[in-house]
């Protein structure tokens, strides 16, 4: 989190954001949040489903290119099941998008219906997209509306008016007001954000994230991480794990000890850019 990220995420601020996105909820129909597929809970922002009240609200599984796409799937129907839409997208290469209009139309079926009863039958739908930093909403936005002004304004004191984005005729986007800020205080959840690069690495140490991340993976993608590595001892603890995938690596300083941090660093940038392979680090219970 660079300083002023986190000025921004002082508590007045978010109440700021909040109180703003609950007056401009009531211009939309509907609400859709960005998630990362990766970590569909820890990349959500908690506060949202207390203030949508009944609106409908549709989850985007981003980057679900870099994602577990069994696990995916599981989350889809894990979300149908509690009555929220969902779909898997990746919003670089535009994979899944084509699902989008299609599902918030089913999502708005009745409001569809009392607008066609109404006489009303070309207003178009409004949406509120929504999503912690980082998470892809603007390459969503740009690619959605094909436009390359969404990038928000990610600084304090810096409020943006109301963005507007035209899909089609039928539908349109409003970009949140404000940044929205994960559950930080959790130190799972902090963790895994910082896992995928979401928290930067400037505020954690490298070494002991590495270690968790190897934890992690030992527990959940044993054969993706030896077939990367070559085979670990699954009796070492996670500190002599991260020293002999330094040593596996030549990352040794004079003397033949091994370079835990150069090993950590390595680790985490494979990792996040997906070398190790498509990997979820969360599982619906
Ligand atoms: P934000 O508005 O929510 O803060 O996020 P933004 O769109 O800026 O996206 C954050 C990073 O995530 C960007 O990478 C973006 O390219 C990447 N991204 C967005 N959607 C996807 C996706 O579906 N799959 C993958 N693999 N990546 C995605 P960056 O490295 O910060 O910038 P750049 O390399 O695109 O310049």
């Amino acid at each position: 989190m660079s300083e002023a990220q986190y000025i921004q995420w002082f508590p007045g601020h978010m109440t700021k954001t909040r109180r703003q996105m609950e007056k401009e909820l009531s211009l939309v129909d509907a609400v859709a949040e960005i998630v990362d597929a990766r970590i569909p809970v820890s990349s959500r922002n908690p506060d949202i489903p207390k203030m949508l009240g009944k609106k409908p609200m549709l989850i985007i599984l981003n980057k679900c290119d870099m994602a577990d796409s069994t696990v995916t799937a599981e989350w889809i129907k894990w979300f149908e099941e509690q009555n929220i839409k969902a779909i898997a997208v990746d919003c670089r290469t535009g994979k899944g998008l084509n699902q989008f209009v299609p599902k918030v139309k089913e999502m708005l079926s009745d409001k569809i219906r009392n607008n066609k009863d109404k006489g009303m039958a070309g207003k178009p739908l409004r949406l509120m997209v929504v999503g912690i930093p980082n998470v892809g909403k603007s390459t969503f936005i740009n690619r959605m509306a094909g436009v390359n002004k969404a990038k928000a304004e990610n600084r304090p004191g810096v409020t943006r008016g109301n963005q507007w984005f035209t899909v089609d005729k039928q539908l349109e986007l409003l970009d949140t007001p404000g940044v929205l800020w994960p559950k930080f205080e959790d130190k799972d959840i902090g963790e895994r954000l910082a896992f995928t690069g979401a928290v930067k690495d400037n505020v954690v140490d490298i070494e002991l994230l590495a270690m968790r991340l190897l934890e992690n993976l030992m527990a959940s993608y044993k054969d993706l991480l030896f077939a990367r590595y070559g085979e670990l001892d699954t009796q070492l603890d996670s500190y002599e794990l991260l020293c002999a995938l330094a040593k596996k690596r030549g990352m040794v300083v004079r003397g033949g000890e091994c370079d835990t941090l150069r090993a950590a660093t390595m680790l985490l940038e494979e990792f996040r850019n997906c070398k190790i392979g498509n990997i979820s680090l969360e599982r619906v219970k």
